[in-house]
């Protein structure tokens, strides 16, 4: 079996990071969400991944490069703009061949893995095999209904009067048979091929199409508070380890990964927390479910349930909770208490104390 990864699209809801760098390599737990997801495919023993590009899909390859330090074989598909994911089936044709494959969207994340869902459909090999979650409210998703033996009846996208609470997600597994279903459909109202349109035809041919529950958790990594409550369910499972420094005023109290080369000094870190390679914390409060990147400065501050990414520092500003603070940002409290000075780009949100 191969995996097909999308990692174009617009990445529009999570703006202003999307801005600067694909959603995809947003960092939780320091980890990109697609490294999370070529983990996952290995664990169900998928190592021949088509991962399919946008715009910015330079900077995917020189995150991940040919994938053989995760352990896989990365061949990059070029999508010229974001035509839907069924669109991206069709561009992958010569990679996928005549093969099962596994398409895997690039920013989801399912931290309890798939891997006896892929086994079932390695044994069993119906024409697809969908996976979805029980939502309290479905009606933001593809839904599936789904019969007693969980044979696909019917597919609907977005209902507003929804017949099932099982929400269609990011994964997803086809037999060859998909190919036709791509060629058959046209583009939605949206102008995009959906995916959803592909299997219901499928479905309407009378093809077997089955849906497995996944009951883990689960996030579309679309929106910033999607990105930290997945920071804050992967860092409730971390194993701690310190291999930098913590000097004897500082204390570290619950699970705390201190990566080398990083140093606490007069600190006090609540975990879970991980901080990475590099990064200074001096004279600051860490509280639990923050994600602090390489080579960060933390100075007189206190910040919890947040995530910074890769060279940012905050400096002599207390009380942070819920941030994202992005690549080399800095946010500090300047000479005079009285201003606030704010240099903030597109799309940004900045909330004040009032
Ligand atoms: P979405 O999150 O549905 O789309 P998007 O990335 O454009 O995001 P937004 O709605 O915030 O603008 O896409 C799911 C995944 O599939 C994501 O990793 C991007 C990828 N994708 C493609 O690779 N090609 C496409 O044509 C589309 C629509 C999505």
């Amino acid at each position: 079996m191969k995996a097909l990864v999308l990692a174009g699209g617009l990445g529009s809801r999570l703006r202003p990071f999307s801005h600067s760098m694909p959603k995809q390599l947003i960092p939780i737990a320091n980890k990109p969400v697609l490294v999370h997801v070529l983990e996952d495919l290995r664990a169900m023993r998928v190592t021949e991944v088509g991962l399919v590009v946008g715009d910015r899909g330079q900077e995917i390859s020189a995150a991940l490069g040919d994938g053989s330090a995760l352990g896989v074989r990365i061949t990059y598909i070029q999508q010229d703009e974001p035509r839907g994911l069924a669109h991206c089936i069709g561009i992958a044709r010569d990679f996928l061949g005549d093969e099962d494959f596994v398409m895997y969207l690039g920013d989801n994340m399912l931290t309890e893995g798939v891997q006896d869902i892929a086994e079932e459909f390695r044994t069993r090999r119906p024409t697809a095999q969908i996976v979805v979650h029980k939502v309290p409210d479905p009606r933001a998703f593809g839904v599936a209904e789904v019969d007693g033996n969980g044979r696909v009846v019917r597919l609907v996208e977005k209902p507003q009067e929804p017949r099932s609470d099982l929400a269609v997600i990011g994964v997803y597994f086809f037999t060859p048979a998909i190919h036709e279903a791509v060629a058959a459909i046209g583009p939605s109202a949206r102008g995009e091929l959906e995916i959803t349109d592909a299997i219901q035809w499928l479905v309407s041919r009378g093809d077997d199409v089955q849906a497995r529950i996944y009951s883990g958790f689960w996030k579309d990594t679309g929106r910033v508070e999607d990105v930290l409550d997945c920071n804050r369910e992967l860092l409730d499972h971390l194993a701690p380890s310190v291999l930098g420094e913590v000097d004897g005023a500082s204390e570290l109290d619950g699970p705390v990964v201190i990566e080398e080369g990083a140093r606490v000094v007069r600190s006090r870190i609540v975990g879970p927390v991980i901080i990475g390679a590099g990064t200074v914390i001096k004279d600051s409060y860490v509280g639990p479910h923050t994600a602090i990147g390489r080579d960060c400065v933390l100075s007189a501050a206190g910040l919890g349930y947040s995530i910074m990414l890769d060279g940012a520092a905050v400096e002599r500003v207390g009380g942070l909770h819920g941030s994202v603070i992005g690549r080399d940002a800095t946010v500090t409290s300047g000479a005079l208490a009285s201003r606030i000075r704010l240099v903030v780009g597109d799309h940004s949100s900045v909330e004040v104390a009032a």
